[in-house]
């Protein structure tokens, strides 16, 4: 019988520490409730402790979830803890993850405290959690560089405190899966009770190993793996919980355990938290990325045609990609539109967002003759960007652009409900729209990253724009979809602007 393999989905905190990739509290939800569909055993929703906006969120999720355990992470704090206890405390199932340095470097230089007030404080931080909930986590970070005696001392006591999971972190991504496989193996064999807990594993990607030593640890007996939906994460990232999800599954001959994950929701999850972040996926990625499953080899072709597995050692339907299916079209009534929104996890808070997504989708219909779900999904994030801290909203636009001839723009919206306008040159259609709005807002905001991605194929697809903005040490990303890429791009820009102009200021949970 194969063991059972706990995904810990850390998207929503560690994921969110990538720049710019920062969320509102209704784009945390909408993840949590995808990851909720995809099966994913705990959602580590946040870092209570880091800003009330981030405690709320956490509250709001786990008022939500009802399959999956809510958690939040917390230093080994009093005030930390109380925090993530309270934001916890709707939850169904909830779980309070804490953790400390164990590395000398970490401990004497970054919390300047001696080995044992390490270990006294995260046993007081393991039983101060255990007042809120019996499911505590306890993390020794940078346990990569921390001293094997010290790291079996430590989980010893938390243990015997109550900590029901014990978490081994690379934090700096240092490791090799040899190394890494031995690490999880000799713990599992010196701490005492080591039975008696859940063993994880927490990999970072800076060597690009983060999947590897992941799954080394998993040989060696971690039974939990934190991961995030596209690897996304601080620096290089985290160990990408499609990667391993599928690894187990494929290789079971090898791993020997699996996990309860419903594979078929892995792409829209990706696509979802694609957006959301305005990280786009390499097309070249691991089960996610545009040419995960394409054959570009006559030979290739022509095995596959023949018989599948001569190239392919998964079913592209298996893990969600759908060639496109078409969803809704013009005449597609109001009751067909909710529909489908239910059918892909897609929930509106209320009848009047509900009316405004569908105007908005026969706007597209008239433009766009079918409609696929990528589509929706496009479109109704895009009526979350609307909606949230909407300062500036695109009325009208106007571009022309003509061989010869300097491209210019002139757009029409609303700054706090007062209607501007603006006009001005640039190199191209974008860059004349982008001027044009800075020509007024004034912002001063510099621009890091512009991308376009078609959402489905064709020329008649909406094109979705990111646009990633910097402003006085804040970095957002903004989003924008619609079968005119120039105008998608405005109101990306817009989007950006208004994250900017939000009061929402949220701290770095790791600093
Ligand atoms: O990388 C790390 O060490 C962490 C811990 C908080 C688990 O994210
Ligand atoms: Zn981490």
């Amino acid at each position: 019988m194969n063991d059972r393999l706990f995904i810990f989905d850390t998207t929503l905190r560690d994921g969110e520490q990538s720049p710019g990739a920062s969320m509102t509290k209704e784009e945390k939800l909408r993840i949590a409730r995808q990851l909720e569909k995809l099966g994913v055993d705990v959602i580590e929703a946040g870092f209570a402790a880091a800003s009330p906006g981030d405690a709320d969120a956490i509250r709001t999720i786990a008022e939500t979830i009802q399959n999956s355990t809510v958690c939040s992470l917390a230093r080994a704090n009093e005030r930390d803890i109380h925090a993530a206890g309270g934001a916890i405390k709707p939850a169904k199932s909830g779980r309070i993850h804490t953790f400390i340095a164990t590395s000398p470097i970490h401990m004497e230089k970054k919390l300047r405290m001696q080995p044992d007030q390490v270990v006294e404080a995260a046993v007081k931080a393991v039983k101060l959690a255990l007042e809120y909930t019996d499911d505590v986590e306890f993390s020794a970070e940078d346990a990569v560089r921390s001293e094997m005696d010290f790291l079996v001392r430590i989980f010893d006591e938390v243990i015997k405190a109550g900590a029901r999971t014990i978490n081994v972190p690379d934090t700096v991504g240092y490791s090799i899966p040899a190394l890494w496989g031995e690490r999880m193996k000799q713990l599992i064999e010196r701490v005492p009770n080591s039975d008696k807990v859940i063993w994880s594993t927490h990999c970072h990607n800076d060597l690009g190993m983060a999947v590897a030593n992941s799954l080394a640890a998993v040989m060696n007996g971690a039974r939990q793996v934190e991961c995030t939906i596209n690897g996304l994460g601080e620096r290089a990232g985290n160990a990408s919980l499609e990667e391993i999800v599928m690894a187990v599954r494929t290789r079971k001959d090898v791993f020997h355990c699996d996990t309860r994950i419903d594979a078929t929701q892995i792409v829209p999850a990706s696509k979802l938290v694609s957006t959301i972040t305005g990280y786009p996926v390499q097309p070249n990625k691991a089960i996610v990325g545009a040419n995960a499953f394409a054959h570009e080899s006559g030979i290739h072709q022509d095995g596959v045609l023949k018989h599948r597995e001569t190239y392919e050692i998964m079913r592209a339907e298996d893990v969600g990609w759908n060639a496109n299916r078409l969803t809704l079209g013009k005449l597609s009534g109001r009751n067909a539109f909710k529909t489908k929104l239910a059918e892909l996890g897609i929930v509106l808070d209320s009848e009047e967002a509900l009316n405004t997504a569908f105007a908005r989708f026969k706007d597209l219909a008239d433009k766009k003759r079918e409609i696929f779900d990528e589509d929706l999904q496009a479109l109704v994030s895009d009526e979350g960007y609307a909606t949230e801290h909407e300062r500036f909203k695109l009325l009208s636009m106007k571009v022309c652009s003509e061989t010869g001839e300097v491209p210019h723009a002139q757009l029409v919206f609303t700054d706090d409900g007062a209607e501007k306008q603006a006009a001005g040159e640039g190199s191209g259609p974008v860059d004349a729209t982008f001027k044009a709005l800075e020509s007024v807002v004034n912002s001063g905001a510099t621009l890091l990253l512009y991308s376009v991605n078609n959402i489905t194929s064709g020329t008649d697809a909406q094109g979705e724009v990111t646009v990633r903005l910097a402003q006085d040490g804040r970095v957002v990303n903004g989003q924008g979809a619609d079968t005119d890429i120039v105008v998608a791009s405005a109101k990306a820009y817009l989007h950006a602007l208004n994250k900017l102009h939000s009061k929402r200021e949220r701290a770095h949970p790791q600093v």
